[in-house]
C-alpha cells in the first residue's frame, strides 16, 4: 500500500554548527528532527525519480570521472578565507550517506576558531612525532615515503577550516539503554568519501588526516563517550606554493574486474 509522500527535512547538529538542508520532495522521513526508529513498522513511500536519458547519463559519468580524477589532497593550504556555506551544504551531502540498517552514526565538528585548531596541531603533532619517531614501524614509515610527509602538521592551522568526523559507535537513548550500530566503519566511510566528492566538487581542497591515536580529539572537542574520532579534515584552497606526490593511480583494468 502506497502512503502519501512526505517532506524530508534532515537535521544536522553538531557542536561546531547547526544547519536545516532544504526539503525535498522524494519522501523519506516525515519529521524535522529524526529520532531513532527501533523496532517501527516498515512504512514504503513511493520513490519515483525521473530517468536521465541514456546520452545525457554518459556525458555525466565521463564528465565526473574527469573532475573526479583532477583531485588530489593537499596538504599545504592557503589562509585564504572560504565560503562557510561551501563546507555546510558539503557535510549535508555527506549526511545524506547510506548507512547500516540507516543508523546514520556519524558527527560532523565544522571548525573555524583559531585557537582551536592551534591545540589540536598542538596535539597531533606530539602524537605523530611519538609515531614517525618509530611507532609507525619501517614497513608503514616505507610506504609514507613516497608522499614526504613528517610529524610538523602546518595544514592544521593554515587550511581556514578543520572538519573532525566522528563515528557514533552505538546510540544511548533516553534510558540509557545502549543500542548497537552495526557497519559503522562502512558507512562513515562512504559519507566522508562523499564529503571529500561535494569539496571537490565545489572547488575545495582537503585532506584526509588520520593522526594515530586520535583520542585526544575526542577529548579536545568535548564529544560523548559513544564517539569515536574517525578524521580530521582541513579544508580550504592551495597555497599558491602547493606542491603535491607525484602519484600513479591504478589504471581501470587493475581494478576493474568483468564476468
Ligand atoms: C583513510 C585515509 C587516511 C589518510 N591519512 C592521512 C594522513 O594521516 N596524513 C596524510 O598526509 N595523508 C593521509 N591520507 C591521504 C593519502 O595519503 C592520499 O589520499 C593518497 O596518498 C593518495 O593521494 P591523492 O588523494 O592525492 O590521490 C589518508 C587517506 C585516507 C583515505
Amino acid at each position: 500500500m502506497v502512503k502519501t509522500v512526505r517532506t524530508v527535512i534532515a537535521t544536522h547538529e553538531t557542536e561546531g554548527f547547526r544547519k536545516v538542508t532544504s526539503a525535498t520532495t522524494i519522501g523519506i522521513m516525515t519529521a524535522a528532527h529524526w529520532t531513532p526508529t527501533y523496532g517501527d513498522p516498515f512504512e514504503p513511500v513511493p520513490y519515483r525519480p525521473a530517468r536521465m536519458p541514456a546520452e545525457e547519463s554518459l556525458a555525466t559519468a565521463a564528465d565526473l570521472r574527469r573532475r573526479m580524477d583532477a583531485r588530489r589532497t593537499v596538504r599545504m593550504f592557503s589562509t585564504d578565507p572560504v565560503p562557510e556555506q561551501v563546507l555546510v551544504d558539503a557535510i549535508a551531502v555527506a549526511a545524506t550517506a547510506p548507512s547500516g540498517a540507516h543508523q546514520q552514526p556519524w558527527t560532523f565538528v565544522l571548525i573555524e576558531d583559531q585557537e582551536t585548531k592551534q591545540r589540536i596541531r598542538e596535539a597531533a603533532e606530539e602524537e605523530e612525532r611519538i609515531s614517525y619517531e618509530g611507532r609507525l614501524g619501517d614497513e608503514w614509515l616505507s610506504a609514507l615515503r613516497p608522499l614526504g610527509t613528517d610529524a610538523v602538521k602546518t595544514h592544521l592551522t593554515d587550511a581556514p577550516y578543520l572538519i573532525v568526523v566522528f563515528q557514533q559507535r552505538y546510540f544511548l537513548d533516553e534510558d540509557g539503554t545502549k543500542h548497537k550500530h552495526y557497519y559503522v566503519d562502512e558507512s562513515v566511510g562512504i559519507a566522508v568519501g562523499m564529503l571529500i566528492t561535494a569539496l571537490h566538487l565545489s572547488g575545495l581542497a582537503a585532506l584526509t588526516h588520520t593522526p594515530s591515536p586520535m583520542r585526544f580529539l575526542g577529548e579536545l572537542l568535548e564529544r560523548p563517550q559513544n564517539e569515536k574520532a574517525f578524521a580530521v579534515i582541513p579544508v580550504g584552497y592551495p597555497a599558491d606554493d602547493c606542491v603535491v606526490p607525484n602519484l600513479v593511480r591504478k589504471s581501470l583494468d587493475q581494478v576493474l574486474i568483468r564476468r
